[in-house]
């Protein structure tokens, strides 16, 4: 049977293998395995890729979004207002600076932040006098929030945008590439991620001098110099190694990432003009650079058995929408408080997506829906 894996890690690094083995070799080599030439190398390359000022590389994505935080000053009591439709990750960053997420739902077509809720949330916190400080913009599956909308509520709260990025490497909204428009974007390189290491790893890409500044010193112990700490910080540097292998990487993530749009393109008219599917919206300013394919239709599990009885693996992201997750009861949500994220949770389905899949791989996982389509429907 024809086997479709969801990513293909195995088939990317056969192609990269010998350039990955150098670099890795020239890093035993160099006995350099924290901080050193690979990393300073590689947040150089990274902010270029972005067209920002500055990237500082630290341990993963989780930590990314915590030390941003912490550097445009969200602490203990802040609210921090972002969606339930995202990785966890998101809102621990936030809970670990003390501060405490608030929700707002998504927009029905992206399923990314709906800017009318957000303002409407921000004006209600404002009028109890609640000390909001921070919008956290997700740009899930690959899609880049409205960052013009959400630009102007921030600008007119005067609040702070933090990206979280892990899904959107060389994403663009309205001619910008993520990372240059605001404070801090927070990326993950995870394995799977479109730009992903042998390991955990991640970046702040930013253009605020001051920021990329604390946050260098936050990842290395808030050390100014060898012995010489500012304030206490963490240890989360971006591993040499693993430096050394996103440079290698990093060098083809604007060929596969054109080739991910080459697929969703596949996909989106192989899938076309079935009534009971919905292919993935791309908003009208947007790049997306489709880390994840997702479709939505009804019946999603019965659907999913039976691409996996075809040999076909797929995901959903995210099953249980962050306010009904057993970690934030506290929070005291119940179902039906983000009926668009709750709904969308039943009726995801994301689809193998990478650089590797073949035309003819997308053509048979469309003819399997179909097929299922027709027989369900
Ligand atoms: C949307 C989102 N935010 C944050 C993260 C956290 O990244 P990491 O796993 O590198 O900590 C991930 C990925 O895992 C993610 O998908």
């Amino acid at each position: 049977m024809l086997m479709i894996p969801f990513v293909d890690i195995p088939a990317q690094y056969a192609k990269i293998k010998i350039e990955v083995q150098q670099a890795i070799n020239n890093v035993l080599d160099s006995a350099n395995f924290i901080m050193g030439p690979e990393v300073q190398l590689f947040e150089q390359e990274f902010a270029s890729f972005c067209h920002a000022k500055h990237c500082v590389g630290v341990g993963n994505g989780t930590d990314a979004l915590t030390l941003a935080l912490k550097a445009i000053g969200v602490g203990n009591e802040d609210l921090v207002v972002t969606v339930p439709n995202t990785f966890i990750a998101t809102t621990e960053a936030v809970s670990r600076v003390g501060a405490k997420p608030v929700f707002v739902d998504v927009n029905q077509d992206t399923l990314l932040i709906d800017p009318n809720q957000l303002e409407t949330k921000i004006k209600q916190l404002r009028a109890k006098n609640l000390p909001v400080k921070a919008i956290i913009a997700v740009h899930l599956y690959g899609q880049p929030c409205p960052m013009d909308e959400i630009n102007e509520i921030a600008g007119k709260n005067a609040l702070r945008i933090i990206e979280d990025a892990a899904q959107a490497h060389g994403a663009e909204y309205n001619g910008q590439r993520i990372g240059m428009i605001s404070d801090a974007t927070c990326f993950s390189f995870y394995p799977g991620k479109n730009l992903g290491a042998y390991g955990d790893a991640g970046a702040v890409v930013t253009n605020n001098a001051q920021v990329a500044q604390s946050i260098a010193m936050l990842r290395d112990h808030g050390r100014t110099q060898k012995y010489e700490h500012l304030m206490e910080g963490y240890n989360s540097r971006l591993d040499a190694m693993q430096a050394a292998i996103l440079r290698v990487k990093l060098k083809y993530l604007a060929e596969w990432t054109e080739k991910r749009v080459k697929n969703a393109h596949y996909y989106s008219e192989g899938l076309a003009g079935q009534s009971y599917l919905q292919v993935p919206f791309v908003a009208e300013l947007a790049k997306h650079v489709f880390h994840l394919y997702v479709i939505r239709v009804k019946q999603r599990d019965a659907l999913q058995n039976y691409l996996k009885k075809a040999g076909i693996s797929t995901g959903i992201h995210y099953p249980i929408p962050l306010h009904l997750q057993p970690a934030y009861k506290y929070l005291g949500h119940q179902a039906g408080d983000f009926p668009v994220t709750e709904k969308a949770g039943h009726e995801i389905l994301s689809l193998p997506m990478d650089a590797e899949i073949s035309q003819a791989q997308i053509e048979y996982v469309c003819q399997v829906i179909k097929k299922w389509l027709s027989d369900n429907s």
